[in-house]
């Protein structure tokens, strides 16, 4: 398997710390035989990280703060001169916002703080990379999303009446639209970009005994887009490889 994908350089956004996410995931395309661009807001997160996981294989931290556009086209320009090109962009960077904030109240520079990371600089992040996942032959970018911003998901959804931030649901949903406009308007290339929900992830403190599943898990569906064969999906959404209601 580590032999199928040696050679191929990704970028995995807001690996902030050793229990999120991005952490697993840049952990399981180490092990794949990729090299791996592990980038955080800070360039102390980042080398950090990137130290624990040095023993896996070849992984470079960089500071990118998504938000910052002289930090994404720097990272860009960075990996244009060392590799010329880019195989897989992983957008997990996001920004939360407050469990049982209301559409009628929350405080709306705020609500613009969570899309600017998780909609704008995710949006950022495609545009500024894109040029570079054109040189691959196969490129693919993963927007991790949430069921959050699903109109269908049963448990977490749009319409489920539950307490989700909703400035953090509106720019899931909204992430979930771009991912569709930018992937139809790819289909001529070979760029497939998906959509992915990673589950409840036990990301934070007392989520293993909430039932959330450990970020090893989650990050399985979100490598499986990452290593989409020529003849797979894009332009969806889904979770552990299935397709997700929209
Ligand atoms: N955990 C779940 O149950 C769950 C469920 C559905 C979807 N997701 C999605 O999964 C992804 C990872 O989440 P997680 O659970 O691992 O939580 P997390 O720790 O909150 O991960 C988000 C990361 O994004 C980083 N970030 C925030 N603003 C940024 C910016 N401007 N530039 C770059 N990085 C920035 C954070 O950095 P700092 O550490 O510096 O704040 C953090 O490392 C997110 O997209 C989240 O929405 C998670």
């Amino acid at each position: 398997m580590a032999e199928q994908f040696e050679g191929r350089v990704a970028l995995v956004t807001g690996v902030g710390k050793p229990t999120g996410l991005g952490y697993a995931i840049c952990e399981a395309l180490l092990t794949q035989g990729m090299s791996v661009y592990l980038t955080a807001r800070t360039s102390a997160q980042a080398e950090a990280l990137a130290g624990a996981l040095s023993a896996k294989g070849w992984v470079h931290p960089l500071s990118v703060d998504i938000a910052d556009d002289r930090q994404v086209r720097e990272a860009a320009s960075l990996i244009e001169k060392t590799h010329g090109k880019l195989d897989i962009l992983i957008n997990n960077a996001a920004k939360t916002s407050a469990y049982g904030e209301t559409a009628a109240e929350v405080d709306l520079a705020a609500a613009q703080s969570v899309l600017d990371v998780t909609l704008f600089g995710t949006w950022r992040m495609c545009q500024v990379m894109l040029p570079l996942l054109r040189q691959s032959d196969a490129g693919r970018i993963v927007n991790v999303s949430s069921g959050a911003g699903s109109h269908g998901d049963p448990a977490f959804g749009l319409t489920t009446g539950n307490q989700m931030g909703t400035s953090y649901a509106v720019s899931k949903a909204a992430l979930n639209a771009l991912t569709v406009k930018l992937a139809l308007e790819e289909e001529g290339s070979s760029v497939k970009i998906n959509a992915v929900c990673p589950g409840f992830t036990a990301t934070f403190e007392g989520g293993l005994d909430m039932g959330a599943r450990p970020p090893a898990e989650s990050a399985k569906g979100i490598v499986w887009a990452a290593t989409l064969p020529a003849d797979g999906p894009t332009a969806g959404f889904f979770r552990d490889g299935a397709p997700l209601a929209w």
